[in-house]
């Protein structure tokens, strides 16, 4: 009966997995702060980020999914808790899961025992200035170290109007996605538009690309490939890094 619960105990420790020898460094530099999401969840039961602080945060060993900042959450007097940018609908603090509110800038990683690979996509939009940084690790299969990835510029200075995001004031708070914001197949690569050839970039992604070089800015842009880092055990994720 003891060997039994040993057994179960130990299947349960394996199966549910654990926590790895990763680190993200969650950096917020913005002057306001920031409340980090992850679908699905990383565990982050307190994802307030004050402005200039610095969180050391351990990720799963196998993980995919995506990380965005949340702007201007509150709780309002009947407790529900909501968000400018990046909401999760669920009027929790910690995010359960739901589409997140657009526009945002979303952090997409796959981490493997092997490799991690990581990608800033504003496929969704753009809220806030991101970068990812490896520290140290090399490109998997490739000689060469594991390039910071980023999208720093002011793309309120570009954004088209039609893609303009303002909250209730009229004030600018982000940059839609030409695909969230005309449902387009054109732009969102889907029905006739899916095929590798005929998705392309298209007038607002090349705006998008033309601050961001580094990012992915349509849902076919693989320009450059999607990063895949190997031996690199922290990453800087920094908000507003200037
Ligand atoms: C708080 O927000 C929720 C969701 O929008 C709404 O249902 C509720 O009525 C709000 N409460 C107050 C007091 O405004
Ligand atoms: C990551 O952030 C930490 C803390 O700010 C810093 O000490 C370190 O140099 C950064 N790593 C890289 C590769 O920039
Ligand atoms: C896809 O292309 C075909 C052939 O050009 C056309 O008949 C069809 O209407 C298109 N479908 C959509 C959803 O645009």
């Amino acid at each position: 009966m003891a060997n039994r619960a040993l057994i179960i105990l130990l299947l349960l420790l394996l199966t549910t997995g654990g926590r790895s020898d990763l680190i993200f460094y969650y950096e917020n530099k913005c002057s306001y702060p920031v409340w980090l999401a992850a679908r699905p969840s990383i565990g982050d039961s307190d994802p307030e980020r004050g402005p200039n602080t610095l969180e050391i945060f351990s990720m799963p060993d196998q993980w995919t999914g995506s990380i965005w900042a949340r702007t201007k959450c509150s709780f309002n007097a009947s407790y529900y808790f909501s968000c400018e940018t990046g909401d999760c609908g669920s009027g929790l603090k910690e995010c359960q899961n739901p589409p997140p509110a657009l526009p945002v800038t979303l952090l997409n990683f796959e981490i493997k025992p092997s490799f991690v690979s990581y990608e800033v996509s504003l496929n969704h939009g753009h809220n806030i200035p991101v970068r990812i940084q490896p520290d140290g690790g090399s490109l998997l299969g490739e000689v060469g170290p594991c390039p910071v990835v980023d999208c720093i510029e002011a793309i309120s200075d570009v954004c088209p109007s039609p893609l303009v995001a303002q909250n209730s004031d009229g004030r600018y708070i982000g940059c839609y996605s030409a695909c969230d914001e005309f449902k387009d197949p054109k732009y969102c690569c889907t029905g006739n538009y899916s095929s590798p050839g005929a998705c392309q970039p298209n007038d607002y992604s090349k705006t998008f690309k033309r601050l961001c070089k580094l990012a992915h800015t349509y849902p076919g842009d693989n320009d450059p490939p999607t990063y895949k880092c190997t031996g690199a055990t922290r990453y800087n994720i920094t908000f507003c890094p200037f």
